[in-house]
């Protein structure tokens, strides 16, 4: 990837993560570039999940791989309009490093947006994928895992954990 660009992730207590993100209504160039931009940032982040107010930009848009077969999604004004049953499970966030949650979600949801040229799209997803769609379009509202979440504790660090794993 010649022109990778990794943006710059807006840190709690950073008060534009606590901003309600607008409605896309261009479908251009410029929402290509961050979308690609938000991509390659989640990417080199090694997150499963991203939305454009971590990169400082208060835009209905998102980015998601957990590494299923979807690959990347890309969902812009994306809306949860069902969602049923119930999961608990630990969430971190990129804007929040070093600590984790156990986050009570919803297990199935559908979401619906529009993908990079405005084409209307929509998931049905559960358990993980779920769970990654729900805390990125929280972002969108300015609300953050710690908010919801039933317990938050020290994540623990990467090197330790694969140090443990030895
Ligand atoms: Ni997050």
């Amino acid at each position: 990837m010649p022109f990778m660009s990794i943006r710059l992730i807006v840190k709690h207590p950073d008060s534009v993560l606590r901003e309600r993100a607008q409605e896309v209504t261009k479908f251009n160039a410029n929402l290509h570039k961050l979308l690609d931009d938000m991509a390659d940032t989640m990417y080199d982040a090694d997150g499963v999940g991203l939305a454009a107010p971590q990169v400082g930009i208060l835009k209905r848009v998102i980015v998601v791989d957990v590494g299923d077969e979807h690959e990347l999604i890309e969902l812009v004004n994306p809306e949860i309009v069902s969602a049923e049953g119930e999961q608990l499970g630990p969430e971190g966030c990129l804007s929040i490093p070093g600590l984790q949650g156990d986050v009570r979600r919803a297990n199935r949801i559908v979401i619906r947006g529009q993908d990079r040229n405005g084409n209307p799209i929509q998931y049905e997803s559960t358990e993980f994928l779920s769970r990654a769609f729900q805390h990125e379009v929280d972002h969108l509202n300015g609300v953050l895992f710690i908010d919801t979440a039933e317990s938050v504790y020290e994540a623990r660090k990467h090197d330790e954990q694969e140090r443990d794993e030895d």
